[in-house]
């Protein structure tokens, strides 16, 4: 025989096909197979008559004796396996389309799980205390109903005096509803300074976020609750300078190392002397701007060294302990930060808004 005739006949015929190559393609030809008529002729292909599985059950007897067992063993299983596989699809197709099947379209996009996130309010109560925890401040919070005497009396605000009327206070009534009680909603984080420094001895050091409440009319730039974070740092000789230092390295932490920093003298019943803070424009860079309103300043705090009398208040001694105290608006912060122009979008729950944050 011509050698070229020898293996165009070895490419047609081929050697048979192993048991488990017989099983892969019967497996894989089985999963196309969408009607009766497709099964029929697998059934024909893999299963009938002809089929390679058919001829190695046959060939069986042929082998030698040592491969008839385990061959006879893998082709009678793989005959059973493909006709139970057979049964199945039967099954499959009788029952017509599969409504999951149907519903599942491994081509669409995945659906996004929408992730919440923190308000914006709560990212920058945690920006501030985080700034002034690198500088060894602990936190603390306190009751959002206080005692009068801790809100106004304790911090050097007596009854008769003027500065009462800087907090329009929601007081709450008395017990027997005739007019109000001794307790209100805190105007301010500050009686907090005073609860700590009764409870503890110096060194203090210490910020205390929380939400206050103000009985007045709204508008972009008034809310009747907003959050604060008070500020408060107790020790033998503290100075003004080290209020300065400390409020500074904030300002530089929260709004950039370039800011400058103005103290300007600012009357608080609470402390003396007292001043205000303000950061130079970072929007203009002190040139002056709508930002700005042209100044080229941004006041973001109240603070000042603790008055002696509040000291004495509270049971220091004001000839061995000095310290100072500051204050500042939570959402005042944040709108500067990210350019919010008007407060009451805090507590509206709008989503457009908060997910921006
Ligand atoms: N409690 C003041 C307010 O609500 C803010 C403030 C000013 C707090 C000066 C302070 C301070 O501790 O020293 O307007």
């Amino acid at each position: 025989m011509a050698s070229g005739t020898e293996s165009s006949e070895a490419a047609t015929a081929g050697p048979p096909p192993s048991v488990e190559e017989i099983r892969t393609t019967a497996l894989a030809a089985l999963v196309d197979a969408d009607s009766e008529v497709v099964l029929d002729q697998w059934r024909v292909a893999y299963l009938g008559r002809k089929s390679d599985l058919t001829n190695v059950l046959r060939s069986i007897s042929s082998l030698p004796a040592e491969d008839r067992k385990t061959v006879g063993a893998s082709a009678n299983q793989l005959r059973g396996a493909l006709e139970e596989a057979l049964a199945e699809k039967a099954q499959e197709l009788k029952a017509g389309p599969s409504e999951i099947a149907d519903a599942l379209d491994v081509t669409l996009p995945g659906r996004r799980r929408r992730s919440g996130g923190l308000h914006p309010t709560t990212q920058t109560i945690r920006e501030i205390t985080d700034a002034f925890g690198a500088m060894g401040f602990q936190i603390a919070e306190g009751p959002e109903i206080e005692w009068e005497r801790y809100n106004f009396d304790a911090l050097n605000i007596p009854a008769d005096h003027p500065a009462r009327d800087q907090w329009d206070t929601f007081w709450l009534d008395s017990p027997d509803g005739k007019g109000r009680s001794d307790m209100l909603l805190r105007t301010h984080t500050s009686p907090m300074q005073a609860r700590l420094m009764e409870q503890t001895d110096p060194p203090i050091r210490v910020v205390i976020p929380g939400r206050c409440f103000r009985y007045e009319a709204t508008d972009a730039t008034h809310e009747w609750h907003f959050f604060q974070v008070e500020g408060l740092a107790v020790d033998r000789g503290i100075t003004f300078a080290d209020m300065k230092g400390t409020l500074f390295e904030f300002a530089r932490r929260i709004f950039g190392p370039e800011r400058k920093v103005r103290f300007r003298v600012d009357f608080f019943p609470f402390v003396e002397p007292g001043a205000e803070m303000a950061i130079d424009c970072f929007k203009c860079n002190g040139q002056g701007c709508s930002m700005c309103k042209g100044t080229g300043w941004i006041e973001i705090m109240g603070a000042g060294m603790v008055h002696p009398a509040v000291l004495r208040n509270v049971g220091y001694d004001p000839e061995v302990y000095t310290g100072f105290a500051f204050g500042m608006g939570v959402e005042r912060i944040a709108m500067l930060r990210h350019g919010i122009d008007d407060v009451r979008q805090f507590a509206s729950g709008d989503l457009r808004f908060l997910s921006q944050f």
